[in-house]
């Protein structure tokens, strides 16, 4: 199975771009609603959490995890990587791939000025690992990133309609607005619920990178090159969804995520 591996609800907006690109597959998601949200934990309580995710999706199957988590990719995926991955993992046994490398490939691709924009939790923007992944593709490119950690807990709430909110994410995005980017990189798995804000604030000039299709077509693009990887893939449409707090919450505010109804949902103990 592939596994999904989330702070909480947001890694199901990545989980809906695989499931548009890649439905053949079984998928296993979990979030660990319970100690979310990870944004404005240190790293080492990132890397703890995540090692105990990683470790669980492995322990029910899953032969590739996506760490739809900007905040766990960002601080504490090389670290479960080269704690989990033997032989490279590509004899088909354990993977771990996380969502911001496909991000910063997408971007660079489409800057023109070489001006980038990223937003994400206080732990994403801090760690800088956008910036180090773009400038290994080409060290001209100038990043700017702006945290926004009031945008996760007002989502959460279900406050994304709101004027509030409109008004807390256009003061977030002005000093954006001023550095002349050309593409701005929501790096945060809530974000894309408010695709259409950001839209308006930043114009129709600056293109908008969220992860849930680039991480799903830099994952098909993965699996043609890694075919002993890609056939020991279980398929057949199985989708199990897991959380580590109450499945009801988590059902009705995930199924905004994914866009679709949610199946039975599982409290599980990490
Ligand atoms: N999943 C987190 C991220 O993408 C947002 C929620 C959290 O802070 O746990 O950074």
């Amino acid at each position: 199975m592939i596994g999904v591996l989330d702070s909480g609800f947001g890694g199901l907006s990545v989980l809906k771009g695989l499931l548009k690109e890649l439905p053949e597959y079984d998928y296993i998601y979990l979030g660990d609603n319970a100690r979310a949200p990870y944004g404005g934990h240190s790293r080492e309580t990132i890397v703890r959490y995540s090692e105990e995710g990683v470790e669980y999706l492995f322990g029910k199957g899953a032969k590739l995890i996506i760490v739809a988590c900007n905040t766990i990719s960002a601080l504490a995926l090389r670290h479960v990587q080269n704690k989990y991955i033997v032989d490279g993992g590509l004899k088909g046994k354990k993977n771990i791939l996380g969502v911001i490398f496909p991000a910063c490939e997408a971007a660079v691709k489409a800057t023109r000025n070489k001006r980038v924009g990223l937003v994400g939790t206080k732990g994403t923007i801090e760690s800088k690992s956008y910036e180090t992944e773009i400038h290994k593709l080409d060290p001209l490119v100038k990043v700017f990133g702006v945290p926004c950690p009031l945008l996760v807990p007002l989502i959460e709430e279900g406050w994304h309609e709101k004027p509030e909110t409109k008004m807390i994410l256009k003061k977030y995005l002005r000093p954006l607005k001023s550095q002349g980017i050309d593409v701005l990189i929501l790096g945060c798995t809530h974000y894309p619920l408010l695709m259409s804000d950001f839209k308006r604030v930043m114009g129709g000039k600056v293109a908008l990178i969220g992860d849930g299709e680039v991480v799903a077509k830099s994952l098909r693009g993965y699996l043609a090159k890694h075919s002993v990887l890609k056939k020991g893939l279980s398929k057949g449409g199985r989708r199990v969804y897991l959380t580590t707090d109450e499945p009801g919450k988590f059902k009705e505010l995930g199924e905004k995520f994914l866009g679709n109804k949610m199946g039975e949902v599982e409290k599980v103990a990490l």
